[in-house]
Formats: structure tokens, C-alpha cells, sequence
């Protein structure tokens, strides 16, 4: 199997991505059936990389998913100096290291391309993926093929490695391709380049110049160095491009001196950067440090200053949000800032707009921002554009303050703010057509359910035609709405069963989508994904959801009262002490679900769904996998982040109060009533010693 699978993989190159077949089509069909005949009398046998699986779909399903052995991580952002210097002190503190104490650090361009993660297994390349949503990415194997800059083969390499790097465009490729007139305009190289890898077709992408810089790594069977700088040394040794202005700094004082160094080359690099990466050198010491739920704690982007333009505001306009908030928004007379077009800019809210802040502190001045102004524009990054700042020599004569309005613009109920909230919010409830859109938009969102064929437009149509007025109707939509919808203008039998089949797809859900398909407030990807592995099931999450009654008086002035309420709490200790989980989203998750009207929402919606339980964590065969630890009293050859950090990279739970779920408690000198408490419900009590065999075995 293993012979015919290597002869039909190194066909399908000939063929697909390099344009030269060696194997007639007979032959090569004849023994891709052989191959798939065996699979067929031996499933178990069969490669989940087969061959018979990865070509022959029909390119307009789409690239097969990846899931990847190693997430795909993102970066922290920092934008000043004291952002640094903040992170080499938490560096400091989480390892528990002297002020003086030496520690060095990689800082490489931070390169404005897409992330690639290329699989090689005893040496051959057999994989490549895009990040995705940071855990399945696309399988892009026979576009990466074609990109010059990666190596097909690699010789002295580990068994098995993921190198990951970034895919770019240079300057000059990038207006070439573009004045070319052969492919569509693209706004900047980064587009284009994911444009051009993202490329059903590899024959596609072959023609675009594409570039890669290998700057890490995923899964490996044999480590590649004791230190960033090293591992990357040995990457290039392989092949790989990497970034020759990497450099080694040994203080914080070098590392930004590096930083300033880089910007100022940036304009002649030839390519796009946005800002600096730094690493800790120490593998071992990055491997302490762990990662937060989506990004290393041992990484940093230091990011360059934001492009600015200015233009002029045309009007200014209110967008109902799906939580009822009002949010105006800028229309601009279109400016190309950083490469790309802007014509929208957000204006928070209606302080904003007035010159002031959420204290009431003047910014700009105090100069508001009205319609027909001329506006400077900056750009960070993928966030939505800014304003910045309103040139009032060149405001129109006659140009009035915005008045916000104080009725919502579509339901025209009452919008009211808060005492303490800088937002005004429609009153209108799920009545309000404006938030009931923008939640079903959210729900069928790329994150939340992903619905194929149920975009936005859709949702609104459906809206209008009064078949859908709530998440639970889209799963009811083929029992009430079928007839009508096959009579739909632009439908037909077939799009409909598609719908509908997309639709009963998505009924198997997983928790974490689920959660934040619902909408609540503060509740996003990265806090539902957190959730979902927290609490491990629905009834689980819905229990310590329901059970946390009203929020107790954790405002208290003094410690102790605030332990005390806490303490007669469970459910709201356990919701705050989940790392990443703030009191603000705990109150706002917990009010959602004791609202009636959205309960039965939620009700109506949880009865048409099969949810399914958070897989937990890749690294699952550990010793402590799916336990739930506290631990209490002092901890001395380890600080209690690295130590939770730890056992939460090591598949477990780490609550902060000790319950008749909690599996074990670390004790350290000075354990108290945390320590009685588990005695006495006959708690595993082990001290620093176990807890470190087990951490360290
Ligand atoms: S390291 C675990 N190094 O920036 C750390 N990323 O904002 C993973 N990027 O998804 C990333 N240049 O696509 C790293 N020198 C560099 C980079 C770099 C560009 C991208 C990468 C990542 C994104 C995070």
C-alpha cells in the first residue's frame, strides 16, 4: 500500500502541479484503483493522507481542512516601548527571575504576508496547510509546491517536521502582476498573496511569485536546537529562507534598538512588514511559558506606528449592532492609507464624536467631528480604520454638530445609555428587526455556525419574508418553510436541498461554536473556546451558568468581604476564576441567561441541536488530563502562573476553590482552609514535590 500510495502521490505532482505526467492515464488510474481496492478490504489501513483521499475532489468543493498537530498561534500586539519592557517583566515574574538575571531575545521583522505550516515526513514534503482558524487550516499542498523558495525534499532533517513561515509578495512582483492586467487587481501584497496560495487551481498559483521566510516550527520528532536563534539557523541550514535581519538581543535596551533598527530599512526591504517579532531565546524557557489560549507567552509583536491619510466625511451613519448598541460610522470620500482604500471608519461612539472620552476628558482638544469635515484616517494592521483627528480650518460653513440620535434608526424605539456606559442602546430587544438581523447574521457567521448558503443576504430575506425570526427557525426552516421556499424567486430544487442539507449538517455543533453563535455580549471566539474547554459539555457550562444566581458583592471594598461572597458562590467563583474569563463578561453571561425572553430563546434553539462536547486539548495523554486542580499556599521553586499555566497546558482544569469536583490540591507551605476543606470531602492533597514529578514526568 505504501508503494502504490508513493507511486500515484508522485504521479499526481507530475501531473497536477508540474504539468509533466510520466504515467499514461491507464496505468495511473490502474493503479490508483488497486490502491483503493486494498483500502477498501483494509480500512484500517488505509493513510489518512491516501492519495485516494487528497486529489480527485472536484476543485469546486474547496480545499480539503487540516487539522493541525500543533495550533497555529497568533501574536500579542504591543504598539510603545513601555508595552516591551511589560512583557520582559511578566517574562521575569512568571519564571520567577532576578531583575539582573541575563535573558536574550530574537527579534526578526514581523513579515505581512499568511501563515504556512509545511509538513515534511522522512524528508518529503507531504503537506501543506494555511493557519484557518489557528486549529484546521486549508490543505494547500500542491499550491506550495509550486512556490520556489520551499523545498520539496530535505535532507539531515528530523523524521518529522512542520516548518512554518510566512508567504509573501514583493514589491515589484506585486506591480508587475497587477499591471499585467492577466489576474484581478489586488489592494496590496498581502491580499495578493493569499489570493494567489488560496488558488483552487495549483496552475494558478504557479504563475504568481510567491516567496517564503521559515521564522518556527509545529510538530517535531527531534528537537532542532536549544534556542530560537539556533532552531533557525538549522531551518535555513535545510533550505529554508529566513530573515537575514534576525538578530540576538541580550536587553531590553537591544531589543527596541533592533526594533528602530528595522523600521528604518522597512521602506527599502522590498517587501511589507507591519512591526518586529521578539522570541525568547531559550527554547526550554519558552517551553516554561507555554501559551495562552491563542497566543505564546514567550512572543511579542512590537508593531510599527499606524498609516495615516487625510479625506473628507461625507455623513455620518448608525449602525444597530446586534446587542442594540449604536455605533456610528464614518463614510469617507475614498484614500488609499498604507496601501489600502478606505472609504468606512469607525467613530465609537457618541462621545467620540463630541471630543471627549469615556471620563469626560477632552481628546483633540475637545474639536468635535461633523459632517462634511476633513478627517485624518489611520490604519493598525487588519483593524478597522480611525479617526484620528478634524482640521477645523477646513470645516464647511454652516456645518452643525452631529446630534446622536436618541430613538433607534430602524425600530424607532427608545435608545438609552447607562449610567458608566459610553454606549447608547436600542430598548427595542429581540423587537428590534435591527438586532434580531444582526444576531441571526452572527449565528450563521464564518465562526459561530458557518451555514453554507445562509450568508447575510439570506438571513435578510428570510427576515422579510417572516420565516425566520430567531436562531431555532433556521432548524425548523425545512419542516414550515420548505414549500415556500422552493417557490422563492432564485431558488430551486436543488440550491434548497443544499440549504437544507447545509443546515442539517450544522445540527451536530461543537460547544465552543455554539457558545458564541450566541451572541452574548463580550462573549467572543477566543472566551467561548475557553468556556467550551472549561466546562467540557453543555449541561456542564449550563449548570455553573444557572447555578450562579445573583452576582455576589465581589465590588466590595475589602478582600476578605469579597472572598466571603465568593466563597458563597461556587458557580460565580468557578465562571471568574476560568482564566481569560473577566467579571465583566461573568455578569453579562449570567444576566443573558436569567432574561426570560432570551432563556426561551436559547431553549427553543438548544432542543433542535445535537451539541457536542469539547474534544479538550490536544495533549491529552498526560497524568493529569481532564482533572480539575487548586492550588493553595506557597509554591517555591515555581510561581503559581507557570504552575497553572502547566497543568493547564497538560489538560487540566485549574480552579480557584476547592468543591467536590476538584481531583487534586497542590498544598505549599501555608496552605489553610483550602488544604482542610479538601481533607475533609477526601481531596487528593499532594505538596510541591509530587506536583513537580508530575509536572516535569
Ligand atoms: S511567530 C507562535 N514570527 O504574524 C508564534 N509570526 O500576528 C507564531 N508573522 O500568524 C508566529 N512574521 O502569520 C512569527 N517573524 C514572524 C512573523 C510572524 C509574520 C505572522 C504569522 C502569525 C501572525 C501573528
Amino acid at each position: 500500500m505504501a508503494r502504490l500510495a508513493g507511486t500515484v502521490a508522485t504521479a499526481d505532482i507530475d501531473y497536477h502541479t508540474l504539468d509533466a505526467p510520466r504515467l499514461s492515464d491507464a496505468d495511473y488510474d490502474a493503479i490508483k484503483q488497486r490502491l483503493r481496492a486494498i483500502e477498501e478490504l483494509f480500512p484500517d489501513l488505509a493513510a489518512a493522507d491516501s492519495p485516494t483521499r487528497r486529489v480527485g475532489a472536484a476543485p469546486s468543493e474547496g480545499f480539503g481542512k487540516v487539522r493541525h498537530a500543533r495550533p497555529m498561534l497568533s501574536l500579542e500586539n504591543a504598539f510603545a516601548a513601555q508595552h516591551v519592557a511589560a512583557f520582559v517583566g511578566r517574562i521575569r515574574n512568571f519564571l520567577n527571575l532576578p531583575a539582573d538575571a541575563p535573558l536574550w531575545f530574537t527579534a526578526e521583522p514581523k513579515i505581512d504576508g499568511l501563515s504556512l505550516s509545511l509538513r515534511y515526513e522522512r524528508g518529503d514534503l507531504v503537506q501543506a496547510a494555511t493557519r484557518g482558524d489557528g486549529t484546521t487550516g486549508e490543505n494547500v499542498t500542491a499550491n506550495a509546491l509550486t512556490i520556489a523558495d520551499i523545498p520539496r525534499r530535505l535532507t539531515g532533517a528530523p523524521d518529522l517536521i512542520e516548518v512554518r513561515g510566512e508567504v509573501y509578495m514583493a514589491h515589484d512582483d506585486f506591480a508587475r502582476l497587477n499591471a499585467s492586467g492577466t489576474d484581478r487587481v489586488f489592494a496590496n501584497p498581502r491580499n495578493a498573496a493569499a489570493g494567489s496560495l488560496r488558488q483552487l487551481d495549483a496552475q494558478v498559483t504557479r504563475r504568481r511569485p510567491l516567496r517564503f521566510f521559515a521564522y518556527g516550527w509545529g510538530e517535531l520528532s527531534a528537537p532542532l536546537a536549544d534556542t530560537q536563534s539556533g532552531a533557525v539557523a538549522r531551518l535555513a541550514a535545510l533550505g529554508f529562507p529566513v530573515n537575514p535581519l534576525t538578530s540576538v538581543a541580550a536587553s531590553l535596551d537591544q531589543m527596541l534598538a533592533a526594533w528602530a533598527d528595522i523600521e528604518q530599512r522597512r521602506a527599502t526591504l522590498g517587501y511589507d512588514i507591519d512591526g518586529v517579532v521578539y522570541k525568547l531565546d531559550d527554547l526550554a524557557l519558552q517551553a516554561r511559558l507555554g501559551f495562552r489560549s491563542t497566543t505564546p507567552r514567550w512572543a511579542l509583536a512590537h508593531k510599527f506606528p499606524a498609516e495615516l491619510a487625510w479625506t473628507r466625511l461625507d455623513r455620518i451613519e448608525i449602525q444597530v449592532g446586534r446587542t442594540g448598541a449604536l455605533s456610528p460610522v464614518a463614510r469617507l470620500a475614498p484614500v488609499t492609507v498604507g496601501g489600502v482604500v478606505v472609504s468606512n471608519a469607525t467613530l465609537h461612539n457618541e462621545d467620540y464624536i463630541a471630543g471627549r472620552d469615556s471620563r469626560g476628558s477632552l481628546i483633540r482638544e475637545g474639536r468635535d467631528i461633523r459632517e462634511g469635515d476633513w478627517v485624518q484616517i489611520y490604519r493598525a494592521g487588519d483593524v478597522i480604520p480611525k479617526i484620528a483627528d478634524v482640521d477645523p480650518a477646513r470645516r464647511p460653513a454652516g456645518a452643525l454638530p452631529f446630534a446622536f440620535p436618541t430613538r433607534c434608526p430602524d425600530c424607532g424605539s427608545d435608545a438609552i445609555r447607562e449610567p458608566g456606559d459610553s454606549v447608547r442602546r436600542c430598548t427595542g430587544g429581540l423587537a428590534c428587526p435591527a438586532q434580531a438581523v444582526e444576531r441571526l447574521r452572527h449565528f450563521v457567521s464564518r465562526n459561530a455556525f458557518d451555514i453554507e448558503g445562509l450568508g447575510t443576504r439570506q438571513v435578510e430575506a428570510f427576515w422579510s419574508a417572516g420565516w425566520l425570526r430567531e436562531p431555532a427557525d433556521i432548524f425548523t426552516l425545512a419542516r414550515d418553510h420548505e414549500g415556500d421556499l422552493r417557490a422563492a424567486e432564485g431558488w430551486g430544487d436543488k440550491s434548497v436541498a443544499n440549504l437544507l442539507a447545509a443546515i442539517e449538517d450544522r445540527r451536530a455543533i461543537p460547544l465552543a461554536r455554539l457558545i458564541f453563535a450566541l451572541g452574548i455580549r463580550h462573549v467572543g471566539e477566543v472566551a467561548a473556546a475557553v468556556l467550551a474547554r472549561h466546562f467540557g459539555s453543555w449541561p456542564a457550562f449550563l449548570a455553573a451558568v444557572d447555578g450562579a444566581g445573583a452576582e455576589p458583592a465581589t465590588h466590595a471594598p475589602d478582600d476578605r468581604t469579597r472572598r466571603a461572597a465568593l466563597a458563597a458562590s461556587p458557580c460565580w467563583a468557578e465562571l471568574s476564576s476560568i482564566d481569560g474569563i473577566g467579571p465583566v463578561l461573568v455578569r453579562e453571561l449570567v444576566t443573558a441567561f436569567q432574561q426570560p425572553g432570551e432563556r426561551a430563546l436559547i431553549d427553543r434553539l438548544i432542543a433542535q441541536l445535537d451539541i457536542q462536547p469539547d474534544a479538550g486539548p490536544v495533549q491529552a495523554d498526560t497524568a493529569i488530563a481532564g482533572l480539575t486542580i487548586v492550588f493553595t499556599g506557597t509554591l517555591e521553586r515555581m510561581t503559581r502562573a507557570e504552575a497553572k499555566a502547566r497543568a493547564e497546558a497538560m489538560g487540566a482544569r485549574v480552579a480557584g476553590s476547592v468543591s467536590a469536583k476538584t481531583d487534586i490540591v497542590v498544598a505549599g507551605p501555608g496552605a489553610g482552609s483550602k488544604a482542610k476543606k479538601a481533607a475533609d470531602l477526601g481531596v487528593r492533597v499532594i505538596d510541591e514535590d509530587e506536583w513537580l514529578a508530575i509536572a516535569t514526568g
